[in-house]
């Protein structure tokens, strides 16, 4: 797939079909996060490829926690929901940077890791495949850094990517690129 085409179709992907990605895609998908561009050669990114058991054992009951109302027992509904989101994408990817004291470095890490996030997402479109960066509350928890084994001293999850087969690809509209861009003579 043409760069361009990859950068037009890739679309955040919420619903997967239970799938397992095609043999190597994984592997290609996260070197291509790896080329991302660093300040001062920093590598300031982290990849934890999270297993089927830890999701379903850990992520799972935290995920489904998280959900319900203090006291109330969670609805089969919700329970459904959550185990699609969380156990349905072949793959989970926690995205952490490594910390460090200097607030301008910092924030130039957070840039790197991003845009090692977006060459993930875009290689996952050339596969065919979907990708989605999650930064809701799981994602923070710090059962969550405890259960993937990230020191919460060391480094900082700023994401789950999830990759898999798209089940339904969602239409965004964009507004026109005349909204961002200022031409100065
Ligand atoms: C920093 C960041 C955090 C995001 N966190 C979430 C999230 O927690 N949940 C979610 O549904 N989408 C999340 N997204 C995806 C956006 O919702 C998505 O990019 C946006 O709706 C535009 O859709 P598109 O990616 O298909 O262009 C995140 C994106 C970014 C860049």
């Amino acid at each position: 797939m043409q760069l361009y085409d990859a950068i037009h179709r890739r679309r955040t992907i919420h619903d997967y079909v239970d799938a397992t990605l095609p043999a190597g895609a994984f592997e290609r998908i996260i070197e291509a996060a790896h080329q991302a561009p660093n300040h001062k050669l920093t590598w300031p990114w982290r990849f934890t490829r999270i297993g089927r058991e830890t999701r379903r054992e850990k992520l799972l009951p935290l995920g489904i926690r998280l959900k319900t109302p203090a006291g109330r027992d969670p609805s089969p509904k919700r329970v459904a929901k959550i185990t699609q989101k969380l156990m349905h994408p072949g793959e989970l990817v926690v995205v952490s940077v490594v910390r460090c004291d200097d607030a301008f470095r910092a924030r130039e890490d957070y840039a790197a890791a991003a845009c090692a996030i977006q060459n993930l997402q875009l290689a996952a479109t050339a596969e065919g495949l979907g990708a989605k960066w999650s930064s809701g509350g799981l994602t923070t928890h710090p059962e969550t850094y405890a259960a993937v084994g990230i020191d919460p001293a060391v480094e900082e999850i700023i994401a789950f990517v999830w990759i898999g087969v798209p089940a339904k690809v969602p239409e965004i509209k964009r507004p026109a690129i005349e909204a961002m861009l200022r031409e100065v003579p």
